[in-house]
């Protein structure tokens, strides 16, 4: 039975055409999903709608688009059964109401004609198994025979069936449902997280794609830990990031304790989400320290090391983003350097902060600095307020010093002051060693603070340099 009338989601002029080219093929149609559920969540109006209709959904967008002015493209996948319009900003999607199963071994569907109510069963949750009416005599009801607008008032994330069919039928679901716990804040029930932990091995039969698709979505929520703690709760994050889990736990030797990498990373995460949404900065927080795992030593008198992680780390980032079919390009470069940089700036924030230091930093670094020192910043996870304190405070010691050293020396992207022709020229040099030693000079001069990063100065530090050398100017 309808409970509310939800006509005010359906103003804008789309579903009108919507309802009277069902009408005209003589269908039954329903917004249904994602479009209904943020609605109803207040999270804006969404520009993807999906639409269900109780007959043909290929026949219902042909007539559909034949109602549009310019006769918009239609993308059919008959083996799906579905078709797509584009029409301005707006993606509506058509799908028949089925009944379907699954094929154990693959995502494929074996699709069957099903009614409105068959259909909504067969959806991953009562949340998104909403539908509303686009038919004449009740446009704008709600459907829902699964209690899904209970399970949004109380953010419960359920199944319509028993979870065990739900999730085995598209194992893709176990990642959609974490997704959306942490996306939204919601519980997923007991029953479910259940059946997740015990279908977990299934997610192999999921494409790596769809699986990073869901990672970024939970990367992208405010607090990513949420997500991420399920994943391991329910075992699934062995399967995906198993980089990850390896940081899990803590070693004692001889009173000597490291603390436990796994659950500061997702801390690292939840601070970096406060600060920014670039994503990439955000998978860069989530693997800074997955070098721990692979260089962790004891020794009897300085305790537990984690030498060289940040290089191993790096490494490491590449072999994952290749796993998961991750692009490897900028991104994934920006992603390794950042962890390989992890512990600069932490290393200059516990001394006294020196010029030539964050100079050295800015080099290094070049226009990625900001973002090192957001990353890092992120980092101080310490629970002793007054050492939380010193590094804070450090931290804006070295960002006052990266701008006031920029704004004297312009190290980022540096380009060295003299040319390796200027220096052949000057001493009349064939190509040679010596080029490169003096070029290195003057640029260890200007890090230092010996000399600013000028031509002037640079080039007298290149004359005294050649003298030292045995070189004579021309
Ligand atoms: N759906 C499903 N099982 C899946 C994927 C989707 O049952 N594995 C159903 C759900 O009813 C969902 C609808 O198809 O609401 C549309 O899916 P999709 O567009 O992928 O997701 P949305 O729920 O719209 O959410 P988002 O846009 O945030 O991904």
């Amino acid at each position: 039975m309808p409970q509310q009338n939800h006509k005010q989601a359906l103003q804008d002029p789309i579903f009108k055409v919507l309802s009277e080219a069902a009408e005209q093929l003589g269908v039954e149609s329903y917004v249904i999903g994602g479009f209904v559920r943020d609605y109803l969540l207040k999270r804006g109006i969404p520009k993807d709608i999906d639409i269900v209709a109780v007959g043909s959904g290929i026949e219902l967008a042909k007539v559909v688009a034949s109602k549009f002015p310019g006769d918009p493209k239609i993308s059919i996948f008959k083996n799906f059964g579905t078709a797509m319009i584009k029409h301005g900003d707006i993606e509506l999607e058509f799908v028949g109401a089925r009944k379907e199963s699954y094929d154990r071994n693959s995502r494929k569907p074996f699709v069957e004609d099903g009614t409105l109510q068959e259909d909504q069963e067969r959806r991953d949750f009562t949340i998104n198994a909403l539908a509303l009416s686009l038919n004449k005599s009740n446009f704008g009801d709600l459907l829902d025979p699964f209690n899904g607008i209970s399970d949004l008032k109380n953010k419960i994330i359920k199944t319509p069936l028993a979870p065990d069919i739900t999730y085995s039928d598209d194992p893709l679901r176990m990642m959609r449902a974490i997704r959306f716990a942490s996306q939204l804040e919601f519980t997923i029930e007991l029953k479910s997280l259940l059946a997740i932990t015990e279908n977990k091995e299934r997610i192999n039969i999921v494409s790596k794609e769809r699986i990073v698709e869901e990672l970024h979505k939970i990367l992208a929520s405010k607090e990513p830990s949420i997500g991420f703690s399920l994943l391991h709760k329910t075992g699934l994050l062995q399967y995906i990031l198993p980089e990850l889990t390896a940081l899990e736990g803590i070693e004692e030797i001889e009173g000597q304790r490291h603390k436990d990498n796994f659950w500061h990373t997702l801390e690292v995460v939840d601070n970096i989400a406060k600060t920014t949404d670039d994503l990439w900065l955000r998978w860069a927080a989530l693997l800074h320290d997955i070098g721990k795992a692979p260089t962790k030593r004891f020794h009897k008198k300085i305790g537990w090391t984690f030498h060289g992680h940040e290089f191993v780390g790096s490494k490491m980032v590449y072999k994952l983003f290749r796993r998961l079919r991750m692009p490897l390009n900028d991104k994934m470069k920006f992603v390794q350097k950042m962890v390989l940089m992890s512990s600069r700036p932490i290393v200059l924030s516990e001394d006294f902060v020196t010029d030539s230091a964050v100079r050295r930093l800015v080099f290094d670094a070049g226009d990625q600095v900001d973002d090192l020192m957001t990353l890092c910043e992120a980092d101080i996870t310490t629970k002793n307020p007054k050492k939380q304190k010193q590094y804070k405070n450090n931290f804006k010691l070295v960002r006052q010093k990266i701008i006031e050293v920029e704004e004297r020396d312009h190290i980022r992207n540096f380009q060295p002051p003299i040319s390796g022709e200027e220096i052949m020229k000057t001493f009349n040099l064939q190509p040679s060693k010596e080029i490169g030693i003096i070029k290195a000079a003057i640029k260890e001069a200007i890090l230092e603070g010996e000399i600013p990063n000028e031509y002037g100065a640079a080039k007298s530090y290149m004359l005294k340099k050649g003298a030292e050398l045995g070189l004579v100017s021309q």
